[in-house]
């Protein structure tokens, strides 16, 4: 049997000026990755057959963050409907579903797009599905018309009566349209109209007009809320925010106050997670089981390993893989480092481009001194071994294994293993000193206030 094939054209050549950005619209990111690219995972995730991205003139960025998805560029922006046209060559002989989306309609869920693809294929074979939502303001967006189940036209609100205005029923932006008849009622769509534009909407009426039927899906708010501006984009990642919250929380972590934790389009939490207020997870951070993260941390591409437990107020930058079991305590950075399995840095350290050897133990205020102002260097730090308070490791260095550090020492040759390194200046003790030292000093004092009253 032959399966209907499906193609998708994503629009994406609007600059997006009330955006007020150098960057396009749809590069600006939602959970960290551009919002492009979450519909081309939207439209991966239905099984699209091919995917062909609209986009601007200078736009180079937008072809990279879509690779190896095409591309095509409309060199001017004449509208929705000339947009989808510069897909030409891609749709030319093709007969499946096409779907049609918006860059700025980040949101929408594959279930969504599989609902509109039902509803192209169902008993009334509609020419066009539109997906339609009831926004609490429906502000600019487009009015459904419809005569009952029949979507008869769309109306842009520029464009639309007071009568057409207050009609509830918007247009997403989302369209299924029959492939076989796109083109076709592309070519003949005009711009006469309010912002002098063709409209991709004029193809319902265009289709209506020649018999074919056009209907609606309705979608929730959530999922179609278009972002122009950047509060809208707000409100955007707030939805997309909702959502990793609750897959992270089904997938059984705890979040004590979800609403306070910010999360990453690829973050993974394993099971029996729990993770107090105010932590950000930026991309790439992989958390495993029964992993306890205390509150107000800040991770971005780093591995916290089964069992670990992190902050109150750590922060894990690229490259940090924390071991399981291992300790990493409160106003601790880590960098390009790997800390081993059972290894416990547990307050106010710097560990950069280094190794802690499995069951360390680094006392407070270790600093690896990595950089020199030109050159990052490895510090290596043995199994068991423990470094004293206030300690300074100047890289390149190795601390062999179970060796001790001296608290306060300032190390710049390898320690070997099992040795005592101190370096730091000797304490030198004087008995009586201080006594002596207030007495002579009180006497000086009492001395000059005299002076001052004989004169
Ligand atoms: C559009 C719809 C409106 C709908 C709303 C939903 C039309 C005519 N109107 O209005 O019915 O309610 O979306 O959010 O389609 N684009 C191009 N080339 C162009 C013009 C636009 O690629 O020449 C792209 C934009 O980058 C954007 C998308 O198409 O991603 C929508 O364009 P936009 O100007 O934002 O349309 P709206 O006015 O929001
Ligand atoms: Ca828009």
């Amino acid at each position: 049997m032959s399966k209907t094939k499906t193609a998708a054209v994503v629009l994406a050549a609007g600059m997006g000026t009330r955006m007020k950005s150098a960057l396009p619209k749809v590069m600006h990111p939602l959970t960290g990755r551009p919002m492009v690219s979450h519909l081309l995972s939207t439209v991966e995730a239905v099984g699209v057959d091919e995917a062909v991205v609209v986009v601007g003139p200078g736009m180079e960025a937008v072809g990279r963050a879509v690779a190896p998805h095409p591309t095509v560029e409309q060199t001017d922006r004449l509208g929705t409907a000339h947009a989808v046209m510069q897909a030409r060559e891609v749709l030319a002989g093709f007969d499946g579903d096409v779907l049609v989306l918006y860059g700025d309609t980040p949101l929408i869920t594959p279930e969504t797009l599989g609902k509109m693809l039902e509803a192209r294929r169902g008993p009334v074979r509609p020419a066009v599905v539109v997906l339609g939502f009831r926004p609490e303001d429906p502000g600019a967006y487009g009015r459904l018309m419809m005569d009952g189940d029949s979507l008869e036209a769309i109306v842009e609100a520029k464009d639309a009566t007071p009568e057409q205005l207050a009609v509830d029923l918007c247009n997403s932006g989302v369209m299924c349209v029959d492939g076989a008849k796109l083109l076709d009622l592309l070519d003949r769509v005009g711009n006469d109209n309010a912002k002098g534009e063709y409209y991709l909407t004029d193809i319902v009426a265009l289709a209506r007009g020649e018999g074919l039927a056009c209907a609606v899906v309705e979608g929730a708010e959530e999922e179609l809320l278009g972002v122009n501006s950047r509060a809208e984009l707000a409100v955007a990642e707030a939805v997309a925010q909702k959502r990793l919250r609750k897959a992270a929380m089904d997938g059984g972590a705890t979040l004590i106050a979800p609403e306070t934790v910010f999360m990453s389009h690829d973050t993974v939490i394993g099971r029996d997670v729990v993770i107090q207020p105010n932590v950000t997870f930026g991309p790439g951070v992989k958390v495993g089981d029964g992993v306890e993260i205390k509150g107000f941390c800040h991770f971005e591409q780093c591995t916290i390993a089964q069992g670990a437990t992190v902050g109150p107020y750590a922060r894990l930058r690229p490259g940090a893989e924390v071991g399981e079991g291992a300790n990493i305590g409160n106003f601790v950075e880590i960098k390009k480092a790997v800390v081993e399995p059972g290894a416990k840095v547990n307050h106010l350290t710097y560990i950069g481009d280094a190794r802690v050897g499995a069951k360390a133990n680094i006392g407070a205020g270790t600093i690896t001194c990595n950089y020199d102002g030109f050159m990052k260097y490895h510090t290596d730090i043995g199994t068991g071994a423990f470094i004293g308070s206030n300690s300074a490791l100047v890289a390149p260095v190795k601390i062999g294994d179970g060796a001790i550090v001296a608290a306060g020492s300032v190390v710049t040759g390898d320690v070997e293993p099992d040795s005592l390194a101190v370096a730091r200046g000797r304490q030198e003790a004087r008995p009586g000193w201080a006594g002596r030292f207030r007495q002579r000093m009180a006497a000086l004092k009492a001395g000059k206030s005299n002076d001052k009253k004989g004169t």
